[in-house]
């Protein structure tokens, strides 16, 4: 993972997340997190290389862009999201695989598409050129869509799902894509705020929660639904996902000021030269990182109202606050 992992940016303590106590040093344990992450990479890594076609079947461009992207280096958040809370919910692993690699392959195309002039106009993305850059805009723009319809495909064709179940992820998935609740809108109002001064804190609660906060709401919902969890259970996954989807673009956005391009694989200070709002640009950095806590602090409030092992997921939002990549 492209991460700060050498570091363990909490103490390590053997609270269980009983309490009430959110303060992140006192409240996961970031080796746990860690190596979560690194079991759950293996996994996501070893399905996607069997699902996308190898660089070898034609169209060669397309598939050998694909996979550029696909295997770069990504943080695998979501998938790794949805495995710990199928997990929390019982589910096992083979059940969760294949829905997991599909929120990687919708995310990855987005990036791809974030990245292209007309977009963000991005040359570095996951440590290496961005897509565009080393394809053409034409196959990068082809290899999104690609990666769109493999999701899809691969959701719908997991038989080791009941066919009702695969529906039901279908849809979660495509809400959180598309528009107008999903990552799609939160893109559209993302471009459209560029353009123009005095945009508030709320505009920006809901192009985060749109552009970021969507998938990451619907892939913690995913291993839920895959687990059979109930719809109090599914609210509580739901309202702590909201949260943790909020904290991933608020760190996205301090990360962009005060990371290096080695830390991150992408190219910092890019929205400050795009004039885009972000939290620091309105917060400045100090009440952004305070804006990060309490929105951590909320996060772990919905998971405390769970009756299963939540340690793993508060220390996914621990990391996530303490994020250096
Ligand atoms: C970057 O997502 C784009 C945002 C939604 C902020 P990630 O930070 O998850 O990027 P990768 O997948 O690790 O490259
Ligand atoms: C993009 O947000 C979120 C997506 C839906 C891809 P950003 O434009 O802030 O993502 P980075 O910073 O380029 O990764
Ligand atoms: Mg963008
Ligand atoms: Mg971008
Ligand atoms: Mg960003």
């Amino acid at each position: 993972m492209r991460t700060s992992s050498e570091k363990t940016p909490v103490a390590v303590t053997a609270d269980d997340g009983g309490g009430g106590d959110h303060h992140p040093s006192h409240a996961f344990e970031g080796d746990a997190a860690h190596a979560f992450f690194a079991r759950s990479r293996g996994l996501v890594d070893e399905r996607l290389h069997q699902i996308v076609p190898a660089e070898e079947v034609t169209p060669v461009t397309v598939h050998g862009a694909m996979r550029w992207s696909l295997f770069a280096g990504g943080k695998r958040f979501r998938p790794a999201l949805l495995l710990a809370v199928g997990t929390a919910f019982g589910a096992p692993d083979e059940d969760l695989l294949a829905t997991a690699c599909a929120f990687e392959m919708v995310h990855t195309y987005s990036l791809i598409h974030d990245d292209l002039p007309a977009m963000d106009d991005d040359d570095l993305r996951r440590g290496r050129p961005t897509c565009h850059i080393k394809f053409g805009e034409a196959t990068a723009i082809l290899a999104g869509d690609a990666l769109q319809a493999l999701a899809f495909q691969t959701i719908v064709g997991d038989e080791r799902l009941a066919a009702d179940l695969r529906i039901a992820l279908t849809l979660e998935l495509a809400r959180a894509a598309g528009t107008p609740a999903g990552m799609v809108a939160g893109q559209a109002y993302d471009l459209a705020a560029e353009s123009r001064d005095g945009v508030t804190i709320d505009e920006l609660d809901l192009i985060h929660r749109h552009k970021t906060g969507a998938m990451i709401v619907a892939a913690a919902r995913c291993g839920a639904i895959i687990a059979g969890a109930g719809d109090r259970e599914l609210g509580c996954v739901t309202r702590y996902a909201r949260e943790l989807g909020l904290l991933f673009q608020i760190t996205d956005d301090l990360l962009d000021v005060t990371a290096t391009a080695a830390d991150l694989g992408k190219t910092p200070g890019k929205d400050a030269r795009a004039r885009k709002a972000t939290y620091p640009s309105l917060y400045g950095l100090e009440a952004a990182r305070e804006r990060a806590g309490a929105v951590y602090a909320e996060a772990c409030a919905a998971l405390d109202q769970l009756e299963r092992p939540i340690q793993l997921l508060r220390a996914i939002a621990g990391f996530i606050l303490e994020r250096r990549a």
